[in-house]
């Protein structure tokens, strides 16, 4: 990474990735501060940066940050994630993942703040005509989830066009595991994802995991998806980072392994990390589930040069575990 010191805002960074950009960040010398409300991260997993607790509703507030901090480049983590809580309750994300960024993208603007790497989702493809996905497939998302991050993306082009404003936006697929030395890892309350629930059930800390329907159009029946690990998905971000400030032009890449896995699949690689039954229920579908997502990641392989150093879900559940077992002995 050829990026000089540079200053970042990480908005979320109490948060699970947010938490890990920053430890990345720290670690590769660069200034971080951190600006999260503490509604789902935690204080103590920001590690190496100046921590303020605020808002992004609140503009004066931001505003201040901005104004008291050169800063050069912001990265957005701060949204709601939970696909199927934003079926039950869509005022909650169109209000803090669209309402909130608007606030954070005008307050950049007022002070000529023209960087941002914004974490977008596989979400926005909706139910896939073609996997695994480009950033060409159509987009059209099944969630209010999906669709608030993609109107995001519509914002942000254009404000590229009308002030400058350049933005990298990653469309994540699963993100997944944990620091590899087991500083951080994944901490949601409650917990809704389906690796850090399968790993309370080897761990004790659950009974069973349930299985979202296993009637979907897939090998096993079950839904397929692509994992990431937390540490390729940073990097990521720093590449997207340096070639923004590069080339100043806006882009957006999709971001995962390429390697489609069933829950059932996953729960066998589970079993063979932990060396722990996991008792399975069958439950119905969850809202807003598609059944297959799969990334194409030739593009941020090609333009920003990411090759991911643990792509497999073996060693990404290993990870998790590890986490799992420290967070489990607190
Ligand atoms: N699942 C279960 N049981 C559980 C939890 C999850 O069967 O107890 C299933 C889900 O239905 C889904 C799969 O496991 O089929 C993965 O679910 P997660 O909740 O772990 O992840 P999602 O795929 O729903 O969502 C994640 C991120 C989103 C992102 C999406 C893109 O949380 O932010 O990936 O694929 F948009």
């Amino acid at each position: 990474m050829s990026l000089d010191k540079t200053t970042f805002l990480i908005v979320g960074g109490a948060g699970y990735i947010g938490s890990h950009m920053t430890l990345m960040l720290h670690e590769l010398g660069h200034q971080v501060i951190v600006v999260d409300n503490l509604s789902t991260g935690f204080e103590d997993a920001v590690i190496g940066a100046k921590f303020i607790r605020a808002d992004i509703h609140d503009y004066h507030n931001l505003d201040q940050i901005f104004m008291s901090h050169s800063i050069d480049v912001v990265m957005h983590f701060a949204a709601h994630i939970d696909v199927g809580e934003s079926v039950r309750d869509p005022f909650k994300y169109y209000r803090n993942n669209v309402v909130a960024t608007q606030t954070l993208l005008e307050c950049m603007v007022a002070n000529k703040v023209n960087h941002f790497v914004f974490s977008s989702t596989a979400a926005i493809f909706g139910e896939p005509e073609y996997v695994p996905i480009d950033e060409a497939h159509i987009k059209q998302p099944i969630n209010p989830y999906g669709h608030s991050k993609l109107m995001v993306e519509q914002m942000l082009e254009s404000y590229d066009q009308a002030y400058g404003l350049k933005s990298i936006c990653l469309r994540y697929f699963n993100a997944a595991g944990a620091d590899p030395k087991t500083r951080l890892g994944e901490r949601h309350d409650p917990e809704t994802h389906l690796i850090p629930l399968v790993l309370q059930v080897a761990s004790g800390r659950r009974d069973a995991i349930s299985i979202f329907g296993d009637d979907y159009d897939t090998q096993d029946g079950t839904c397929v998806r692509d994992y990431i690990h937390i540490v390729d998905l940073c990097k990521a971000h720093l590449l997207a980072a340096e070639c923004m400030l590069r080339e100043k032009a806006s882009q957006r890449f999709n971001l995962g392994n390429g390697n489609g896995y069933s829950i059932k699949q996953l729960i066998d690689i589970a079993m063979r990390v932990t060396n722990k039954e996991i008792i399975i229920q069958s439950s119905s579908r969850r809202e807003g589930d598609p059944a297959t997502l799969v990334a194409d990641s030739t593009l941020v392989k090609n333009i920003l040069n990411w090759e991911p150093e643990y792509p497999d879900l073996e060693e990404i559940i290993l990870h998790a575990w590890k986490w799992e077992l420290k967070h489990f002995n607190r």
